[in-house]
């Protein structure tokens, strides 16, 4: 028996980068996952090849700061597939700026993604959830909560709150027994598009070389770590936080390699 057969799973932003790692682990440990993004063209294509390599999914087109299309892909994973076991809140931007360049506009749309949009979903999986007796919420934050750049002015603020509110909403499912836990994943650099595009800079390189195991993360990776916090396997963790960084975020700069 696979680790997630019989397991409907909601992925954010799942057309490419970790999403899409997170959809391919998920479906070949046996979930049936619901591929959401604003991506329509590329989230189907990532459909498509997890179809033909034998796994289940859907794609389904979801901006996460919709709260009306949240209830449409909940009523449709529901009658489609017959339950919701775990919602991956993936979906993610980044706009870089130090708090002197900032502006209200700007920050409100990070946050309109980073942080409401995950509290779009949480609040409509949660009933189903409930009415199941129990699920799993993973939250994707970032190893900016600690590792501080200055030009993470509305990013950092948003993966802080986004760790939070999984830790809050852990806290009140689990008092209620409700029997629904949430995690969050603090991934440091992984070679996503993101990251492949701007590999030749000479930061990047020094961003590499500070990783102690020596590598950006491969979203395969992080796909493990998503099967693991979705799974029965984690059924004793519940408001945790999981850095996924290669030792990165708590190494000390003073720690020369050998
Ligand atoms: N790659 C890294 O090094 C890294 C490090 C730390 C954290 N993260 C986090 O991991 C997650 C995935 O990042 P990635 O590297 O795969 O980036 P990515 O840009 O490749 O993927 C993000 C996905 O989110 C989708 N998205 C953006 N806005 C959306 C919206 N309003 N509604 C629905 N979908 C939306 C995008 O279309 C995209 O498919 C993000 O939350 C990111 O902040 C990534």
């Amino acid at each position: 028996m696979a680790r997630m057969d019989g397991k409907v799973v909601i992925v954010t932003g799942g057309a490419r980068g970790l999403g899409a790692a997170a959809c391919r682990a998920l479906t070949s440990e046996g979930a049936a996952v619901v591929v959401t993004d604003v991506l329509d063209e590329i989230g189907s294509k990532t459909v498509a090849e997890i179809e033909a390599a034998g796994g289940t999914a859907r794609y389904q087109s979801l901006d996460v700061r919709d709260a009306d299309a949240w209830s449409t892909v909940v009523r449709q994973t529901v009658d489609k597939f017959g339950a919701i076991d775990a919602l991956v809140n993936n979906a993610g931007v980044i706009l870089p700026k130090t708090i002197e360049e900032a502006t209200v506009e700007e920050f409100r749309s990070v946050m309109d993604v980073n942080l409401y949009g995950a509290f779009l979903g949480i609040q409509a999986v949660l009933p189903t959830l409930k009415s199941r007796g129990g699920g799993a919420i993973v939250n994707v934050s970032s190893n900016s909560t600690e590792m501080i750049v200055p030009t993470s002015t509305y990013y950092a603020a948003s993966k802080a709150a986004l760790a939070n509110l999984t830790k809050t909403t852990a806290i009140h499912a689990a008092l209620k027994g409700y029997g629904i836990r949430a995690n969050s994943i603090h991934p440091g650099p992984h070679a996503t598009e993101m990251i492949e595009s701007v590999a030749h800079l000479p930061h990047i390189a020094a961003m590499r070389d500070a990783v102690p195991l020596g590598r950006f993360g491969d979203p395969a990776d992080f796909g493990q770590l998503v099967v693991f916090l979705a799974s029965d396997e984690s059924s004793y963790i519940t408001a945790s936080e999981f850095f996924i960084d290669g030792g990165m975020t708590r190494v000390s700069f003073a720690s020369p390699r050998d």
